[in-house]
C-alpha cells in the first residue's frame, strides 16, 4: 500500500425529503447565493418549487442560473462568474447532476481569480480559492458531489479538460433517491457505467497489497450490477435507486483510491469522444472500458483474473488465466449492453477520422496515460509519441 492523506469533508444528507431543509444547510453559510441548474428537469418534476420555497422559509436571497447542458460549456461558467462578481455572491447552490455541479465549481473558482478560470485546465495548477457549494443531488453518476475535480468543455477549441483542488469538494450534498426516480432509463444507465467507471480506474493499480480497497471495490461494483437492472425495470424502487446513489458517491470521494494509484486512461480518451461528439460521458466509457481492457488485460493478468472471479463470477476451471480474464471482460460488455449502451464506436456514429486529433490532444495534456500503459516496451516511440499510439490503438480496438 502506498502512503496517502484522505479527506472526504462534504456532509452528506441522505434519504427522502432531505432536499426541503436545503435552506437551513445554506443559511449556515450565506442569505445571498447563486442558484443554478440545468435545462428544465427540475421544473417538471416539481423539485424547483421545492427548493424556493424551502431557501425563502430560511430568508435566502438567491440569483438564479439556468440551462446548464450536458457536457457543461465554458461560455455558460464565464457567464456565471461575471454575475457572482457583479452580485457580490459568496455561496453556490447548484441541483442537478454532474454537469451542474462542474459549472458550479468553476464558477466559484473564477469568482475568487483575476485571470482567465481556464488557466486551471488541465489540472497542472490546482485549485486554492473557490466560493463555497453545496448540491442537491438528481443523477447519481459523476460523483461530483463529494469529488474534488471538475470537468468543463471549452466550445471554440473542443476541448474537454478537469481542474482538480481539495477546495472544490462541496460542504454539503443533498442525496434523495426519489429524485432520481424520474431519470430516463438510458441517463440511468450512464449514470451506472460512469459509477462503475470510477471504480474500475481505481481498481486497475500495479500497486501491490491493497486488499481492503480491492473489497470495498468489489463491493460497490457488484452493488451496481444487482441494483441497475432492478432500476431500470422499477424506475421507482426506493431501495435500489438508493443503493446506486450512495455507491456513486463512494466510488469517487476518494476513499477507494487509498493507498493506490489508479489508472485514469479510459477517462481521459472518452473526454476526447465527449468533447467532439456532443455524446454522453458514460456512453463513450461503455465503449472504451472494453477497448482498454483487451489492450491491456496481459501487462497483469492476476489483477484481470481477480476481477474476474470476485466482481463477474466467472467460475471456470484454472488452468488458463487468459480465457478467465476474458471471460471476465466479456461478461462487463454484455452487461453493458443489457442496460442497453454501445460497446463500440461504430454503434456511436463515430469512424476513425478523428483518431489522431484525439491522440494529439490527449498526449499533450497528459503526461502518462495511465499505470498499465507506461510499462509497455515500445523502445522505438518517444514518451509523447507512445502515449499517442496507445490512444490510437485503444481507439482502434473500439471501433
Ligand atoms: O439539464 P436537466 O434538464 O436537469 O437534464 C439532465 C441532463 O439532460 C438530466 N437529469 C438529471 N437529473 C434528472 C434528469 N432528468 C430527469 N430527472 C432527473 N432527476 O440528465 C441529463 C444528464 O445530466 P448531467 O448532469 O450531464 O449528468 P451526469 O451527472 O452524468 O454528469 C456528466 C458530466 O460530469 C462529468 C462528465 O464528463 C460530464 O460532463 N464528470 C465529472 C466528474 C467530476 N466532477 O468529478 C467525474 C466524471 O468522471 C465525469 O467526467
Ligand atoms: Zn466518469
Amino acid at each position: 500500500m502506498e502512503n496517502f492523506e484522505f479527506s472526504s469533508p462534504t456532509k452528506i444528507i441522505f434519504g427522502k425529503r432531505t432536499e426541503e431543509h436545503v435552506g437551513e444547510e445554506v443559511k449556515f453559510y450565506s442569505s445571498r447565493i447563486l442558484f443554478i441548474y440545468g435545462s428544465g428537469s427540475i421544473k417538471k418534476t416539481g423539485l424547483y418549487d421545492r427548493i424556493v420555497a424551502s431557501l425563502k422559509r430560511s430568508r435566502v436571497e438567491f440569483v438564479e442560473l439556468s440551462g446548464v447542458q450536458p457536457n457543461p460549456r465554458l461560455s455558460l461558467v464565464e457567464k456565471g462568474i461575471s454575475i457572482s462578481k457583479q452580485q457580490g455572491i459568496d455561496f453556490i447552490l447548484a441541483v442537478g447532476g454532474g454537469s451542474v455541479i462542474d459549472s458550479a465549481k468553476a464558477i466559484g473558482a473564477g469568482a475568487c481569480y483575476d485571470g482567465d478560470v481556464w488557466d486551471f485546465f488541465p489540472p497542472t495548477k490546482p485549485v486554492t480559492e473557490c466560493l463555497p457549494l453545496g448540491v442537491v443531488l438528481t443523477i447519481p453518476a459523476a460523483g461530483s458531489e463529494a469529488s474534488q475535480f471538475a470537468v468543463i468543455t471549452r466550445e471554440d477549441t473542443q476541448e474537454k479538460l478537469p481542474m482538480r483542488g481539495e477546495i472544490l469538494r462541496p460542504r454539503f450534498a443533498i442525496l434523495n433517491p426519489e429524485l432520481t426516480f424520474t431519470l430516463p432509463a438510458y441517463q440511468t444507465a450512464c449514470g451506472c457505467v460512469d459509477i462503475m467507471g470510477h471504480v474500475i480506474e481505481r481498481y486497475f493499480t500495479t500497486v501491490p497489497n491493497v486488499d481492503l480497497t480491492d473489497r470495498l471495490c468489489e463491493a460497490v461494483l457488484k452493488t451496481v450490477i444487482t441494483n441497475a437492472p432492478t432500476v431500470l425495470a422499477e424506475p421507482k424502487d426506493y431501495a435500489a435507486r438508493a443503493e446506486i446513489m450512495w455507491a456513486g458517491t463512494l466510488a469517487h470521494n476518494d476513499l477507494l483510491g487509498t493507498g493506490r494509484i489508479g489508472d485514469w486512461s479510459s477517462h481521459r480518451i472518452e473526454h476526447e469522444l465527449s468533447a467532439i461528439y456532443d455524446i454522453a460521458h458514460a456512453a463513450g466509457l461503455s465503449v472504451i472500458y472494453p477497448a482498454w481492457m483487451k489492450y491491456s488485460f496481459k501487462k497483469d493478468i492476476k489483477r484481470f483474473v481477480q476481477f474476474a472471479v470476485w466482481v463477474w463470477d466467472v467460475d471456470l476451471p484454472f488452468e488458463s488465466e487468459e480465457r478467465i480474464a476474458l471471460e471476465g471482460i466479456r461478461r462487463m460488455e454484455s452487461f453493458f449492453k443489457e442496460l442497453g449502451l454501445a460497446v463500440r464506436l461504430e454503434e456511436l456514429h463515430i469512424s476513425d477520422e478523428r483518431f489522431d486529433e484525439m491522440a494529439e490532444k490527449c498526449a499533450a495534456c497528459w503526461s502518462s496515460m495511465g499505470n498499465y500503459q507506461k510499462r509497455f516496451d515500445r523502445p522505438e516511440l518517444t514518451v509523447e509519441g507512445l502515449e499517442k499510439q496507445v490512444v490510437k490503438d485503444i481507439l482502434e480496438l473500439a471501433l
